[in-house]
């Protein structure tokens, strides 16, 4: 048991390699603090090789649950006794609830902070009917398309620099394809642009993306949150389009895991989103 840790506590973490740079830890803690839980969210660096290993570890040692990060967000499913119907569908999962008999629950919660992400931040945006286009074709294009799904967006065109994946993608979540060559020159009017790939990230190459042929009242959203104004959102913000940073798709993402272990469904206050925002930059 870690130091400081009373035996009660419910105990939750996120597992990943690396794991250092996660902000779950300060957002659970924020929040555990906040409703007076007597609780503890860690972090524990867990290499690909030793994921069984670590995950009986956590169970032996009575964890409630955990998050789970890069790169076990697939390979975790194969310990999973039960998954639930969204991380089949996405084919990853991000939150893991262990019951008193020690069965491991697999959940996905990404797709739900994509979604919420939106609606708070735009509360007047509605999917009905509307056009998306999705860039990228990774774990959380699957994510994103998941949720546009869910609440019932039009047509949804998904491009990708690799053709093939967006090729299956768009066969598994019923949408188009569009050639990576043609992303902001589609022939539709589209209501919604959703950057999913790393470009823009800290690290990364800048994403290549014009916003020229676009409406003005195209919402545009990134997923990257490191920095949270990357390339796309400051082109957003010059022709004035309506715009949604990453870091809420991180926060909302959090809350239903929270619930999971500690009972309370969290709200994302101004001061907490400020607050991880600042640890993001
Ligand atoms: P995640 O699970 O976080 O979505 P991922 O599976 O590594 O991460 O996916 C990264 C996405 O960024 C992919 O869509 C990837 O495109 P490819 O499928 O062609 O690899 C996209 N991406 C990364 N680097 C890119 C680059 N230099 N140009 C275009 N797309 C890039």
């Amino acid at each position: 048991m870690s130091a400081g840790v009373n035996e009660t506590a419910v105990k939750a973490c996120v597992i990943g390699y690396p794991v250092k740079h996660s902000l779950s830890p300060l957002i659970h803690n924020d929040w555990l603090k906040t409703y007076k839980i007597n609780g503890h969210y860690d972090m524990r660096a867990i290499k690909p090789e030793r994921l069984k290993d670590g995950v009986n570890i956590l169970i032996d040692e009575g964890y409630a649950g955990f998050n789970v990060t890069i790169p076990h967000k697939q390979t975790i499913m194969d310990l999973c006794d039960e998954l639930d119907e969204t991380a089949m569908r996405i084919g990853a999962v991000n939150t893991v609830s262990i019951s008193g008999d020690k069965r491991i629950y697999g959940m996905n919660t990404d797709a739900y902070g994509f979604i919420e992400n939106i609606k708070r931040t735009q509360p007047e945006f509605d999917f009905k009917g509307k056009n998306a286009l999705v860039l990228g074709a990774g774990g959380a294009a699957r994510a994103a398309l998941y949720g546009l799904k869910q609440e019932g967006t039009g047509r949804v065109l998904i491009t990708n620099r690799t053709g093939e994946k967006a090729h299956k993608l768009a066969a598994d979540f019923g949408c188009e394809m569009l050639p990576w060559q043609r992303r902001f020159r589609p022939d539709d009017n589209i209501d919604l642009i959703v950057n999913t790939t790393s470009l823009g990230m800290e690290g990364q190459p800048a994403l290549d993306f014009d916003l020229s042929a676009f409406s003005g009242n195209t919402l545009v959203n990134d997923i990257v949150y490191r920095p949270l104004e990357t390339g796309l959102i400051l082109a957003a913000q010059a022709r004035n389009m309506p715009y949604v940073t990453g870091i809420g798709m991180l926060l909302h993402q959090a809350r239903p895991a929270f619930q999971y272990w500690f009972g309370v469904l969290p709200d994302v206050t101004k001061g907490l989103e400020e607050k991880i925002k600042g640890l993001a930059q």
